[in-house]
């Protein structure tokens, strides 16, 4: 599936449901105008939240394959402008949100075009392919003095959120080890193409497209900590066996990204972070996300946190070194809301009243930075250093 969290039309209310939500109050200033470049499945998602919001009209979509930005305005009921590419869109309107829902490997171009042109960027997940186009975007946001942010929904669960206030609050003492990751066991995202699997549109494989929520749910949960080193592993046994392909066997020849990806990263405060994210394996699930700290270990339960959602209560743990007692104590699940919808409602009020946004790249970087290291190390064959500006550009008088 190419979706991460949702099935495609999941998230539809109940009847019950739609027959008590409370309408959003009728809107009187001025709404605002949105473009989406991209027009595969998650500018579907978009489309139909952004729907849901009476301050808010889609007034333009783009694609690069002809034809295909015409069909997905038929099937969203869009009426608005259409256009070939992301330069023609942003050329030709005056848009105050790009929602930048291509492959991986033109997210960057589309976002620094965007952001360099006035225009406030929702990126897709994960921010880009390298960490060069991770320092470009971050700089864009920051010279150009609009918003950015990387469309990361799990940050807008509250158990995501508890997680982090949880290690933030000291319980665990000194956390010194993370281990997280996981993955799925069959599912390499073909349904709609080949676009996440070859290297010319996604440029990396599941090391960025689930790895990066694996990756968030535990930065975010330490503060975002910088990357200091990284040893790195890649693999697509799965990938190139045609087999896996069910109907499609050329899929396997076309494959050029990783189907499996490993990582032992080094981070500031004598942290350490071992990661590993599948695309496939032989394996329901390679164990729940970890946390050690020198007072209590926090156990996140596996299914699903790979992608940043928490399925099941977490468990707080201590054992009494002198005795040998094991304390435990299970957190308080929260009920899911509609992270897809919260992520761009988020984004909207962010714009509108000139606030935080929930996925900044100042953050993201570190992510990307950590994803880029395993690549690189992999390739290399050894530890790699990790080296990231410092920031100094200023924001234009808007
Ligand atoms: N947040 C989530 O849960 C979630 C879920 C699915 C996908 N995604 C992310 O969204 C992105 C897109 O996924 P998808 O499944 O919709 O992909 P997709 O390949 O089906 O669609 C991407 C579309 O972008 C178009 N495109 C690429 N560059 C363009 C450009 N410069 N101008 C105009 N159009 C351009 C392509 O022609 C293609 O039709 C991926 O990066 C993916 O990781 C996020």
């Amino acid at each position: 599936m190419a979706n991460d969290l949702a099935v495609p039309g999941g998230d539809k209310p109940s009847f019950f449901l739609r027959l008590f939500k409370k309408k959003e109050k009728p809107f009187t200033g001025e709404k605002m105008k949105v473009g989406i470049i991209g027009c595969g499945w998650i500018a579907g998602d978009h489309v139909r939240n952004y729907k849901k919001m009476n301050d808010v009209e889609i007034v333009a979509i783009a694609d690069l394959i002809e034809g295909k930005a015409e069909a997905f305005a038929r099937r969203h009921g869009l009426k608005c402008r259409i256009y070939r590419s992301h330069k023609e869109l942003i050329d030709n309107e005056k848009l105050d949100i790009v929602s930048v829902c291509t492959y991986n490997k033109t997210h960057a171009e589309c976002s620094i075009y965007a952001l360099d042109a006035g225009v406030n960027v929702m990126c897709e997940k994960p921010m880009c392919v390298t960490i060069e186009e991770a320092i470009e975007m971050t700089k864009a946001a920051k010279r150009s003095g609009k918003k950015l942010s990387i469309g990361f929904q799990p940050r807008m669960d509250p158990n995501f959120q508890e997680l982090k206030k949880v290690v933030q609050s000291g319980e665990l003492g000194q956390v010194y080890y993370v281990q997280t990751g996981g993955g799925r066991t069959n599912g390499i995202p073909t349904p709609f193409g080949t676009s996440f699997i070859e290297s010319s549109t996604a440029g990396i494989g599941a090391v960025g497209d689930i790895g990066c929520y694996s990756l968030d749910l535990v930065m975010n949960a330490l503060g975002y900590p910088k990357p200091l080193t990284v040893s790195g592993y890649l693999n697509n046994s799965f990938g190139k066996d045609p087999k896996t392909f069910l109907g499609h066997p050329e899929y396997a020849e076309k494959f050029s990204v990783d189907d499996f990806a490993a990582g032992f990263v080094r981070l500031e405060g004598g942290i350490c972070l071992d990661f590993r994210i599948a695309w496939a394996m032989n394996l329901e699930t390679p164990g729940d996300t970890l946390f050690f700290g020198t007072k209590k270990a926090l156990r996140v339960p596996s299914t699903g946190c790979w992608n940043g959602s928490i399925p099941k209560p977490m468990e707080l743990s201590h054992v009494n070194q002198t005795t040998g007692i094991i304390t435990k104590k299970k957190i308080k699940k929260f009920k899911s809301p509609n992270v897809f919808y919260m992520k761009l409602r988020g984004f909207i009020d962010a714009v509108r009243n000139d606030t935080e946004v929930s996925a900044p790249p100042e953050q993201i970087l570190y992510n990307q930075a950590i994803i880029d290291g395993i690549v690189r190390s992999a390739k290399e064959g050894k530890e790699v250093e990790i080296i990231l500006p410092d920031f100094d550009e200023k924001p234009k008088k808007k």
